[in-house]
């Protein structure tokens, strides 16, 4: 026998492993989506997101303060509005829940970098990421003026990013331009460059209280395109793109991979409402455990190049964090 490579010399022990080991995750890295619903007294658990809640605007404050004691790395704001109507009002009023809740972020945590979702679903009553023409389809063009108005809207109220979720051609652009006659050249894009029409943010719509009849193949992506991912991610950081996002997370790491090694801005990965259900669904029934496989997943999606992942288990990963340290 005469081996040269026993490649598990550096498996043998705690201690060598952790010498030796590639990937890590870090609190600094892990970006909390939040979820503030219009005129809730108390917060209200999301049935299909165990240890989700949509809050209040209190409890989203108390919420925020624990997540910056935790030492996790940014917030992400979802507004869900009593109103919706067909061009998505309360998205643009600087009064509306969004707005308000980026407000009471901003002077809960100073210092915490704010992400404010951009896009008009949670705000129109049919449930679309824009508003319609009058065929009932998805108009570009004019949803991009309310996209406009909708980033200063959020900057004013004090959001260090905006977050364009709505897969609209030319919506960075638009917006940092926006941003940028409003004299708010130092708010950031953070650009939803690949997202995929997915099954997995089927919680995600009993979050947000969703209308969607229908579904959004016209302007998110096909899981079958790869290759469609590089020219969305090209074109979002030509339009100025501080940030480029790829989402889903665990269903898409080889897309993320690519598009790591082909910019030169931070990538960021969300770990959608549905991968969060699917392991919190078979950690409940003693399928697997739990704690491994919330580690396992979001290290997963470190190596696979995310600076940044949005995840719902931020705050209680960074707790795990910073005992295991
Ligand atoms: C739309 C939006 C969605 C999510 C974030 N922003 C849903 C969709 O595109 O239908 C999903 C997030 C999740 O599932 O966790 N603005």
């Amino acid at each position: 026998m005469n081996m040269v490579e026993r490649p598990r010399r550096l498996r043998q022990s705690v201690g060598v492993r952790r010498l030796v080991a590639e990937t890590r995750l870090h609190p600094s890295n892990l970006v909390l989506p939040m979820f503030v619903v219009e005129g809730l007294a108390e917060p209200r658990p999301i049935e299909s997101m165990p240890g989700v809640v949509q809050h209040s605007l209190a409890s989203l404050a108390e919420a925020a303060r624990q997540a910056q004691q935790a030492g996790i790395g940014g917030l992400m704001l979802f507004g869900i509005p009593t109103h919706k109507d067909a061009v998505g009002s309360e998205a643009v009023n600087p009064d509306g829940i969004l707005a308000a809740g980026v407000r009471t972020l901003a002077a809960a945590v100073p210092g915490m970098p704010i992400i404010a979702d951009l896009c008009l679903d949670e705000f129109t009553d049919h449930g679309h990421c824009g508003v319609l023409d009058e065929h009932g389809q998805v108009a570009n063009d004019p949803t991009l003026t309310r996209y406009r108005e909708m980033a200063t809207v959020l900057a004013d109220a004090g959001a260090t990013m905006v977050g364009t979720s709505g897969m609209m051609d030319g919506q960075v652009a638009a917006v940092r331009d926006a941003l940028d006659k409003a004299g708010r050249t130092d708010t950031l894009v953070l650009a939803y460059a690949a997202k995929y029409a997915s099954a997995f943010y089927g919680p995600f719509r009993e979050a947000v209280a969703s209308s969607l009849r229908g579904d959004r193949r016209s302007y998110q992506q096909d899981p079958a395109n790869g290759v469609e991912a590089r020219r969305e991610v090209r074109l979002d950081v030509a339009e100025g793109a501080d940030i480029v996002m790829v989402k889903p997370a665990l269903g898409y790491l080889d897309v993320l991979a690519e598009v790591t090694a082909m910019v030169d801005v931070p990538t960021a990965a969300y770990v959608v409402s549905g991968e969060y259900a699917m392991v919190e669904a078979a950690a409940a029934n003693g399928w697997i455990d739990r704690d491994r496989a919330v580690l396992e997943a979001l290290t997963s999606v470190r190596r696979a190049g995310a600076t940044i992942i949005c995840t719902y288990w931020a705050v209680e990963v960074a707790g795990w964090l910073r005992e295991r340290s």
